[in-house]
């Protein structure tokens, strides 16, 4: 795989213990982020002969889904990080027979596919560039003249309670929590729509819109407990934690999201971007 400079803090990232989180969880993310997914996959017209590509794939929900739109002419290449969502992802493509292939890359350094995409498209894969204008750059140079980018990204941490709770739960019991840093790459480094638009009109791509969107997430309420001590920051510090700590915690956590559980179903809305642009 090659790298670009800076990148290597992510792919550590990825290929610990955040990757396993969205390994082990992946029927439960699948399902809390689907009408993203719908969303990205609807984007694309039925039988369509479109080369394709998914930045940050991950599992590969989103390239199956979309890959399931395309017609026999089209393909859709899922590239991430991370070995293990890698290796999830081609599990679930193995007897699906559908126009899609997955790779570990970064997806700022593919030099030899230049003008080879209808479509750039990626749920929350692109907020961890190193450098955002040049991993956009690499991006529009990627698309054919006139391919499309359609991403989702993040608004800010206030208007996404359900995203930031257990970090404000767990930091006064967990003091090596690491503390985001503004301006790093992150799940919200892009929640600022000037600097999105910056980013990419700095990048070279045209026509850019930045729109709201709110979408409605849920998930079986069994699986909270293991969302909340497995993802983000305090899923990287979980395991490190000593018996009593995690206990306290736990509890903790689970009463301060009851507030987002009803009817055996977790539920909260998504406070996003869906970015949209053309090479
Ligand atoms: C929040 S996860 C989203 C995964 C997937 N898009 C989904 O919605 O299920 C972000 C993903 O982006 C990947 N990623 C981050 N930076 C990347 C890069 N420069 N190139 C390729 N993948 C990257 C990570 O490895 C991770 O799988």
């Amino acid at each position: 795989m090659t790298q670009t400079n800076g990148q290597d803090a992510q792919t550590q990232v990825w290929n610990g213990a955040a990757g396993e989180a969205w390994v082990s969880l992946q029927t439960h993310l699948d399902q809390l982020f689907a009408g993203f997914e719908t969303r990205l996959a609807e984007a694309v017209a039925p039988q369509a002969a479109q080369q394709v590509l998914d930045v940050g794939c991950g599992t590969g929900a989103t390239v199956l889904a979309t890959a399931r739109r395309l017609g026999a002419d089209g393909h859709c290449l899922g590239v991430d990080l991370s070995r293990a969502m890698i290796e999830r992802a081609r599990q679930r493509a193995a007897s699906a027979e559908l126009p899609a292939s997955f790779e570990i890359a970064d997806a700022q350094a593919m030099p030899h596919r230049a003008q080879r995409f209808d479509r750039i498209q990626s749920r929350f894969g692109v907020m961890f560039f190193a450098y955002p204008v040049a991993g956009f750059a690499r991006l529009r140079k990627l698309a054919r003249p006139g391919g499309e980018l359609h991403a989702m990204t993040w608004r800010e941490r206030a208007d996404n309670p359900f995203m930031t709770l257990a970090n404000q739960v767990a930091a006064p019991l967990v003091p090596e929590l690491p503390v985001p840093q503004p301006g790093a790459p992150g799940q919200f480094a892009l929640a600022d729509p000037v600097l999105i638009r910056n980013v990419l009109a700095g990048a070279g791509w045209q026509q850019v819109s930045v729109e709201r969107l709110d979408q409605r997430c849920t998930m079986p309420a069994f699986a909270l407990e293991t969302y909340v001590t497995r993802m983000g920051a305090l899923g990287r510090v979980w395991n490190g934690l000593d018996v009593a700590r995690q206990q306290r915690l736990r509890q903790r956590l689970l009463e301060a999201f009851e507030r987002f559980v009803s009817g055996g179903q977790v539920q909260f809305t998504a406070a996003c971007w869906e970015i949209k642009a053309q090479a």
